[in-house]
């Protein structure tokens, strides 16, 4: 066992069965002046420390001054990939529009071409370095995609990476099939034929061989129509995958509603959203998750997440991760964002990015929270006057010390 004592506020403490909604994500669940009590790779008991009882223990941290929080829970990675874009970076810098990039062959045909040339140990060994450096920089448990394979082997090759990650890493990592992603050149007069080569092969295929928890889809113009949305989120679901969809990322163009007909667990991006889309989403059992990283690095609008929040219902925050539009792993920062250019309160964006990005990736049973019984994966910061102080300092991150499955890190 072992005992911190003196921590100056304990964050995301209680029990969570849904996601933390609406008005309710203003009040930050915490305890002042706290002990936490974890044994082996869990939480045992937590509380104030005037109710703190005598018990024998191995280790007394002192915490005075301290905050400790839940590691953060990035819901949408995409982690596995060949190269960076820096070229396109550029190209961007000089006047290009992502669009346009991607429809000179840049874009996700780009980073298909560069993964389907390299095998799979260096894949593996860069998806494994950067999550390391993810999790030096507090995540505690991460989803990642598919989507740059764009054939039965590339996509098969992507998803042994993540399977590979899920067996190395002692966090929670969640795969999801986004083979939905492009239409790759071989099918670029056919896109019928690799619609049903998704919901006919790789769906079954990749169901079966329990490489996927999740199926996503780029709906979006000029990716994928909403129509397409229902064959592979229809044929996802009747092989026991939920859908994790991509929508309204550029244009609002029905996505939300028709994934809510799935009752997807998460939609992601929402950089544009109609009312019909807040209707849709009130109700539902589906989480908005927004991705700033990527609208700071796009220049395009962010998420309106007030709108999100006001209408009563819960969103989650996560990276996007990807060579494309967010080159970035950095939650500390997305957190900064949230409350930066989505004027959520750090309350809020704690929220979002802990036990409602937990949620947004089912992982909610496990981690994303100070309760008892789940896993002791946390974030000790230096001494900060209140946890206020963790988003206020952008660019920065407030890690003193990360405590891994109960262990020092
Ligand atoms: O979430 N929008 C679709 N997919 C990724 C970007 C992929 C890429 O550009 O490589 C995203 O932004
Ligand atoms: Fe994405």
């Amino acid at each position: 066992m072992k005992l911190i004592t003196n921590i100056h506020q304990l964050l995301v403490t209680g029990s969570f069965d849904t996601p933390v909604a609406g008005a309710a994500l203003k009040q930050m669940p915490y305890i002042e002046n706290a002990f936490l009590l974890i044994d082996q790779d869990r939480i045992y008991d937590y509380g104030t420390m005037e109710d703190m009882h005598p018990i024998a223990v191995d280790e007394v941290i002192d915490a005075t001054g301290q905050i400790v929080l839940p590691m953060w829970c990035d819901s949408h990675t995409h982690l596995v990939y060949a190269q960076g874009r820096e070229k396109e970076f550029v190209d961007r810098i000089n006047g290009l529009s992502y669009q346009e990039i991607a429809a000179r062959g840049g874009g996700i045909l780009n980073s298909a071409k560069k993964l389907r040339e390299m095998d799979m140990e260096p894949l593996y060994e860069a998806a494994a370095s950067r999550l390391e450096q993810l999790i030096a920089l507090g995540t505690g448990a991460i989803e990642i995609k598919s989507g740059y394979g764009l054939s039965l082997a590339a996509e098969g090759k992507m998803l042994e990476v993540i399977a590979r990650l899920k067996s190395n890493f002692n966090i929670p990592i969640k795969a999801t099939l986004l083979a939905a992603h492009a239409i790759p050149e071989a099918y670029a007069t056919n896109r019928e034929g690799y619609i049903e080569c998704i919901a006919k092969e790789m769906i079954p295929a990749f169901a079966k061989a329990k490489r996927c928890d999740f199926i996503d889809i780029f709906c979006e113009s000029g990716y994928f129509t909403v129509a397409e949305l229902h064959t592979i989120l229809a044929a996802g679901v009747a092989h026991g995958l939920r859908p994790k969809v991509h929508v309204n990322q550029f244009n609002a163009i029905g996505g939300v509603a028709a994934a809510v007909s799935h009752n997807a667990l998460s939609v992601d991006h929402l950089e544009q959203l109609t009312q019909e889309d807040i209707k849709a989403l009130q109700g539902s059992q589906t989480i908005a998750v927004a991705l700033p990283g990527c609208s700071f690095f796009l220049g395009i609008p962010y998420t309106p997440a007030r709108r999100i929040i006001d209408a009563g219902l819960p969103i989650a925050i996560a990276s996007d991760f990807n060579p494309g539009s967010a080159p970035s792993g950095n939650m500390n920062f997305v957190v900064s964002q949230a409350c930066i250019n989505l004027k959520m309160t750090p309350a809020e964006a704690i929220l979002a990015a802990t036990i409602n990005g937990a949620f947004a990736m089912d992982v909610a049973q496990e981690t994303g929270s100070i309760t008892k019984n789940k896993k002791a994966n946390l974030i000790m910061t230096p001494k900060l006057s209140s946890y206020q102080a963790i988003p206020y300092h952008f660019g920065q991150h407030q890690i003193a010390q990360l405590i891994i499955n109960g262990e020092f890190v």
